[in-house]
């Protein structure tokens, strides 16, 4: 072991000395020893995503990559000593108000970049401030409302004005986040950053190869390094080894005799006492493998004679779709086209690295805290793998650094949940990914083959849509089962077609798995048959836009899909609103091809999609109202924010429907033990279904609380108003929540439903 070195600095303007192995960096020793995790880590220590910036000597610095003998005799400003949650520095401030933080988990390094910037150039222009920024990775905002957010921080520091930030207390209004102000000060906890006495850390084994038979785990060479206190395979699953009815043949751990499927699959996880020796004793279990045959390519893998990935054949699902007939179409077509179309694998890449933190409670209940955007259905995973009731097993959601699709893997936490399970003397466990980890074993966006064949007619109407497409599932299903119907729906668009011939395949190969991602099955076809349209236009010698407008489908349109969409469609409204920006921009670019000399020519493009909005079937959304013993309204629900503002979202709902102002309202969201499940939160459905939930729920309440406040106050409850903290009747007689609640309980009226 070095040498600890002593070392003094000054850490937001206090003097520090401590002890610490050289070797270690800034990062580390900030987060672990001193317990200032506003300063994150996201990319295994290598200084590109920038979320672990911090001040020293005023120059912003990636603290990963400074040793810690390097800040001796120096200044170091972290999130935490910037501002105060009493006294916001203007760049947290103007972060909050104008919208720039989501996940929040960019939010610290970013802030202490732009403070860095204009300490030294108090009036950038936005190009300075996206240059100044561009060691700062955002995978949220777009970066738009950070540059808003660092000019108006410009503005206030030189002592300008600043115009007020928009909003109004409840649903409707541009809305600060109720948790962007813990996200701006570094006090939010992600899983990564919540510490527990006697923490044991998880590393996994993982396969090295796309395709082989296991043969043997030996955990021995593991055990025997410092530590190193146990090695968990698939033979201590004390339940389902399985991630059915989330993924079909995937199982949480590869057992001895099985198969893995890709690099990266699981074998085992190990548990020691710091993550540096959990990663060493992964490194150290000795696995026996068979290579078995690989397919890569997903048109292969549904060739006769294609390794099979799985028993049962490396088609996973189909879908089809005939309307009319398409051949007879397509042959007599004025004009016909055929496109080819080829999408890749795209990572969610959310800022935050897969990590839990898991324990047995008080009750001995199995806990895990991590990101997942179906926390219930996460909890029925983990229950049914530890062979646990319900009631043995709970799930908290965190703030979450980001999930776009990618939190929907239920493998995380169940994971988590079995360390937890068997970690010695019941001590807690954290699991955390390394970004290397995350691509490789976590579900990407499906890459797709696209074959279109249309047909118009001179005048641009379209007359016939033939269309496969093979959707690369990679090693597991991971709910590609259903991407074979999103990848068509998607791929006729939002379109008149008089005769289709559609067919699509999810098909297993030995790449990584492929699972959600940001509207799911939708984005890859919708850039073929847009593509395929645009080149439609050129050989008709037709406008794209007027193309479209021919062709776009209105609310009483039968569809390809053999259906009238019965709702307000709105696509050939969108387009004729566009058009005069899109116009604009042809002519703007058409105007800077005509006077720029040199080898770069701009354009404008155009492009239109729909959306399988809501997902089909049964899905139920619960939501619950509460009037708290204390008079504080509680909403419950279990719509997981992972940046997209849920949390913010139901405060909203709730307060309006309760005629409250948004802060009289607290929300508990995505908690096992204490929230309803909401059902599944993707396809950007939870404002909608959740938050009916809950305007529901909060509606039910307020008529229970002017009802019962009505029979204390022998009134007629339309003549009672609702208030913060009080009931109030004509003549300003105020009467208490707090009174209101232990009335409702006196007389066994729910508080909460
Ligand atoms: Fe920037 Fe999420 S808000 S990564």
């Amino acid at each position: 072991m070095t040498q600890p070195l002593r070392v003094a600095f000054t850490l937001n303007s206090r003097p520090v000395e401590i002890d610490v192995d050289p070797g270690r960096t800034l990062l580390d020793v900030l987060r672990e020893d001193l317990d200032l995790t506003g300063t994150k880590q996201g990319c295994d220590r290598e200084g590109e995503c920038g979320a672990c910036t911090v001040l020293l000597d005023g120059e912003a610095v990636r603290s990963c990559l400074v040793p810690i003998g390097r800040v001796a005799g120096r200044q170091v400003l972290t999130i935490e000593g910037l501002g105060s949650r009493e006294k916001l520095h203007p760049l947290q401030q103007a972060f909050i108000e104008r919208g720039a933080v989501q996940c929040g988990f960019c939010a610290p390094g970013m802030i202490l970049s732009a403070a860095a910037l204009l300490a030294r150039r108090p009036n950038p222009t936005r190009e300075e401030i996206a240059e100044a920024l561009e060691g700062n990775l955002c995978r949220c905002t777009g970066y738009t409302r950070i540059v808003d957010a660092v000019e108006a921080a410009a503005a206030a520091l030189r002592g300008e004005p600043l115009p007020p930030a928009d909003g109004r207390d409840a649903a409707g209004g541009s809305q600060v986040r109720v948790d962007a102000l813990d996200k701006v000060t570094g006090a939010a906890r992600y899983a990564e950053d919540i510490k527990m006495a006697g923490l044991l850390h998880a590393a996994i084994v993982r396969s090295t190869l796309p395709h082989a038979r296991l043969l043997a785990i030996d955990p021995a060479p593991a055990l025997g390094l410092p530590g190193v206190l146990r090695v968990i395979t698939a033979a201590d699953v004390p339940g389902l080894n399985s991630l059915e009815g989330y993924s079909r043949h995937e199982p949480l751990l590869a057992p001895v005799g099985g198969s893995l499927h890709m690099v990266g699959d699981a074998v085992a996880l190990v548990l020691a006492e710091s993550p540096a020796g959990a990663r060493a004793g992964a490194a150290a279990v000795e696995l026996a493998y068979e290579p078995l045959p690989v397919v890569r390519d997903p048109v292969a893998a549904m060739e006769p004679g294609a390794p099979n990935v799985h028993e049962g054949g490396n088609v996973l699902s189909e879908y089809d779709i005939q309307l009319g007939d398409a051949e007879a179409a397509l042959a007599r077509g004025d004009v016909v086209l055929e496109a080819r179309y080829a999408t890749g694998f795209l990572e969610h890449a959310a800022l935050e690295r897969e990590t839990v933190l898991a324990y047995r409670d008080a009750e001995g209940r199995i806990t895990v805290v991590g990101g997942h955007q179906e926390p219930h259905w996460a909890h029925g995973y983990m229950a049914r793998l530890l062979g646990l009731p319900s009631e043995g097993v709970r799930v908290i959601t965190p703030p979450m650094g980001g999930a776009f699709g990618g939190k929907q893997d239920p493998w995380p936490l169940m994971a988590g949940a079995l360390a937890a399970y068997h970690a010695p003397g019941g001590r807690p466990v954290r699991l955390a990914f390394t970004r290397r980890e995350s691509f490789d074993a976590s579900p990407k966006r499906h890459p797709y083959r696209l074959h279109y064949r249309v047909a118009a007619a001179h005048d641009g109407s379209l007359q016939g849509l033939f269309l496969r497409v093979v959707a690369d599932t990679g090693a597991y299903d991971a709910d590609g089962y259903y991407i074979s119907q999103y990848a068509l729906v998607a791929g006729g668009g939002p379109y008149r077609w008089p005769a289709v011939d559609a067919h699509a395949w999810a098909v297993y190969t030995n790449n990584p798995k492929a699972g959600q991602m940001r509207g799911f099955g939708t984005p890859q076809s919708n850039l073929a048959l847009e593509c395929t349209l645009d080149e439609l236009a050129t050989r008709l010698g037709m406008d794209p836009l007027a193309l479209r407008l021919h062709n776009a489908i209105d609310d009483d349109t039968v569809l390809f899909l053999g259906y009238r969409p019965a709702e307000t469609v709105g696509y050939r409204q969108c387009l004729e609103a566009i058009e005069p920006w899109y116009r604009e921009a042809l002519a703007r670019a058409a105007g800077r091809n005509s006077r720029e000399a040199g080898p770069w020519r701009f354009g404008a493009g155009l492009a239109g999609m729909w959306y399988r909005f809501g997902k089909p079937g049964p899905i139920s959304s619960e939501a619950h109202a509460e009037l708290a013993l204390d008079g504080g309204v509680i909403c419950y629900c279990s719509a997981p924010d992972y940046g997209q503002g849920t949390t913010t979202v139901m405060a909203q709902l709730a307060a309006e429907a309760l005629g409250l102002p948004r802060d009289c309202v607290s929300v508990v969201n995505g908690d096992t033990a204490r929230t309803p499940d909401s059902g599944i939160q993707g396809a950007s459905r939870s404002t909608y279904w959740v938050g009916g939930a809950v305007t529901r729920a909060a509606a039910a309440l307020r008529e229970q609380i002017l009802g019962t406040a009505a029979e204390m106050l022998n009134q007629d409850p339309e003549r009672l108003e609702l208030r913060p903290g009080a009931v109030v009747a004509p003549g300003e007689d105020r009467l208490p929540l707090a009174e209101v609640a232990v009335e409702m309980e006196r007389i066994g009226l729910a508080r909460r439903g």
